[in-house]
């Protein structure tokens, strides 16, 4: 068996006892009735291998990580002025916060805080009429991923629309400051349709392979991004991509990663891997416990940190 397979499986059977820890995230209703007992690992290798254990093939809803897809598109549409709407600094507090919005204006700190991600879905929608950009960023996914079957789970989005209060008020919040120009509900349209998108570890580890692969997506041969674009995408998800727990994941795991409440995460090992992990029950700060304790040991064992 392949060295690399060997490894994956290996931490999987590691930490089979500690699948079902955490807590699943239950103010998105949808997201409550997932079965905590699950642990999927997928690591898509350069070459184009893809290693998987457990659950790796189980569709699940990636919420946050969808945040680095939308601000690849929103980079692609209006490039640097991108970072006159939102900032590029950790922001040390959760990820559904509104305290440090009022200071700084209705200039969120970073594209993966809530705030931030709401005002990229205000940039790519362009004018255009929200199912137009969901379209788009469906079409995106299922581009990177080379897999047509990639779909949004409505039910999850619906759930979110009807209960997302926090979500609602940091967007009006924003529109208050005029740092959004489209109607509130076209943009959390976008941005809670995204969030719903589902898809299963193998998926997501091949198509974040582009952010591993210097911008290139090394399958089909074909340049997603500029290499200094990947590079830089690869910073903010090492600095930002986990909340007030990006310090704590970038000390265990050593790698870019971004983390979703459905328990998701995906981490780049630059020049080497794209990983994709689930398991549904989170740590204190909304992040996969298990899948980051996954994380923490395929990087202890490859030596893959960038550190
Ligand atoms: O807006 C929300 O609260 C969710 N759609 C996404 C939050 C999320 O995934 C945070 N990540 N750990």
């Amino acid at each position: 068996m392949n060295e690399l397979q060997e490894l994956v499986e290996g931490v999987y059977r590691d930490l089979k006892n500690h699948i079902g820890e955490g807590k699943v995230a239950d103010y998105i209703p949808e997201l409550a009735k997932v079965d905590p007992r699950q642990l999927g690992i997928a690591v898509a290798t350069l070459d184009g291998g893809l290693h998987v254990a457990g659950d790796a093939d189980t569709a699940f809803s990636i919420q946050s990580i969808s945040k680095v897809f939308t601000l690849t598109l929103g980079l692609g549409k209006v490039g640097d002025t991108l970072w006159t709407r939102v900032g590029r600094e950790p922001s040390g507090s959760a990820f559904n916060s509104i305290v440090q919005l009022e200071y700084e204006k209705g200039r969120p700190r970073n594209p993966f805080i809530n705030a931030g991600a709401i005002a990229v879905a205000d940039l790519i929608l362009a004018g255009h009429q929200p199912r137009e950009v969901i379209g788009e960023i469906v079409h995106f996914a299922r581009f990177l991923a080379g897999d047509d079957s990639i779909v949004i789970d409505h039910e999850v989005a619906k759930s979110e629309a009807e209960t997302g209060y926090r979500n609602i008020a940091l967007a009006n919040f924003m529109r208050s400051f005029g740092r959004l120009d489209h109607p509130v509900e076209h943009v959390l349209g976008v941005y809670f349709h995204h969030c719903a998108l589902a898809m299963s570890c193998s998926q997501l580890a091949r198509a974040g392979l582009y952010l591993a692969a210097g911008g290139n997506d090394p399958v089909l041969g074909s340049r997603v991004v500029s290499r200094e674009r990947a590079r830089r995408i690869n910073s903010l998800m090492l600095m930002c991509g986990h909340y007030d727990g990006s310090g704590d994941f970038a000390y265990r795991v050593g790698l870019p990663g971004k983390s979703g409440v459905g328990g998701g995460i995906l981490a780049v090992a630059p020049g080497k891997a794209s990983i994709a992990v689930w398991s549904p029950g989170l740590n204190e700060y909304g992040n996969s416990q298990v899948g980051a304790a996954a994380l923490e040991l395929l990087a202890q064992r490859t030596g893959w940190s960038i550190f």
